[in-house]
């Protein structure tokens, strides 16, 4: 596979998977319909790749040279031409895919892989006419990709296992955990754990059991301090001398007890969330929102350098 990606789409996340491409040494071309959006893009990667820097995430040296890989494409056409994979990134609505698609599909060389960034259209529904949908998925990211590692792999039923092997191997040689999808299923694996976990905060603030800023403190003061580094079977795993079989016959009736006394579905839109508006509110404005934004992405960064660290000096 030629080392070329086309990065279809520059908003927030086409830009991150730019700088995971080049920064694995891929030559990135970037292009969007709205003008003047590709310079926006290259503007704000300059900045990012900065970060990345000053975060001691990546080396002077290999900033320059990822930047050198980066280059704006002026047609959808000069993208694709002999690109290797296609990442799409534009807006998530149905028929602009569809459409979008059909152009990638007939504009890509036919030995590429064209990936979707979709956080939540089955491929099944933009690729379903296509001539070359068997080289077809979804590699759906965290944002952002470049200092998150899981991506998640979505088949449609037509697509290829070698398609979805060699994107597994482009993945990893990006630096990804990949999470591959035995099929296609609505909101992939990690948004319908986010959704199921939601949804009980939801549930919990709802019943004024506890409050919003509590619902926080219970994750990342409690919970995700363990899921950071090991997910909830791990964590099972390690917390009965037996292992996960033991972890599960002890408790299990907990969880039965829990699940046996559903709180009712609220209304997300309802009263609950004018209760957790407000109580964001009271911690931040609205105005500083874009402020804190940038405390969230240094935060990350922290956390992900700690990580590396730790992976290396403690294992994985
Ligand atoms: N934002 C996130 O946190 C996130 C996370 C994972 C996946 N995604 C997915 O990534 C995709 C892009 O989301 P985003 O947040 O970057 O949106 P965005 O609005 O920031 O960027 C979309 C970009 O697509 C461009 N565009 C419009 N029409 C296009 C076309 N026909 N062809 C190519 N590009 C076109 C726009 O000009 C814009 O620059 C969506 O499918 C979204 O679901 C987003």
């Amino acid at each position: 596979m030629s080392e070329v990606c086309a990065i279809v789409g520059c908003g927030l996340i086409g830009r991150a998977w730019a700088i995971d491409f080049a920064r694995a040494g891929w030559q990135v071309r970037l292009f969007d319909p709205a003008e003047g959006a590709v310079e926006a893009a290259l503007a704000t990667i300059e900045t990012l790749l900065a970060d990345l820097v000053d975060n001691g995430l990546l080396s002077p040296e290999a900033r320059s040279e990822a930047a050198a890989r980066l280059e704006p494409a002026a047609s959808l056409d000069v993208a694709l031409a002999g690109a290797g994979w296609v990442q799409e990134n534009a807006p998530e609505r149905l028929e602009l895919k569809r459409e979008l698609w059909r152009e990638l599909d007939r504009l890509a060389d036919p030995e590429a892989v064209l990936a979707s960034s979709t956080s939540a259209l089955l491929p099944s529904r933009f690729t379903e006419d296509l001539p070359g949908r068997e080289r077809c998925l979804v590699a759906h990211p965290l944002n952002p990709p470049y200092l998150i590692r899981a991506v998640e792999l979505c088949p449609a039923p037509w697509t290829s296992m070698e398609t979805l092997l060699r994107a597994e191997t482009v993945m990893r040689g990006l630096g990804h955990s990949v999470i591959r999808l035995a099929r296609e299923i609505e909101g992939f694996v990690m948004n319908r754990l986010q959704a199921a976990l939601v949804e009980e905060a939801m549930k919990l603030v709802a019943a004024g059991i506890c409050t919003a800023e509590e619902v926080d403190i219970g994750l990342k003061d409690g919970l995700a301090l363990r899921w950071c580094f090991a997910g909830p079977f791990e964590v099972g795993d390690l917390n009965a001398p037996g292992g996960i079989r033991d972890y599960v016959t002890r408790y299990r009736s907990v969880f039965d007890s829990v699940l046996a006394s559903a709180l009712p579905r609220p209304d997300w839109t309802g009263p609950v969330l004018d209760e957790i508006e407000a109580s964001r509110r009271l911690r931040l404005l609205a105005e500083e929102i874009a402020h804190r934004q940038r405390w969230r992405d240094r935060r990350l960064m922290a956390l992900v350098r700690h990580k590396k660290e730790a992976s290396e000096t403690i294992g994985d």
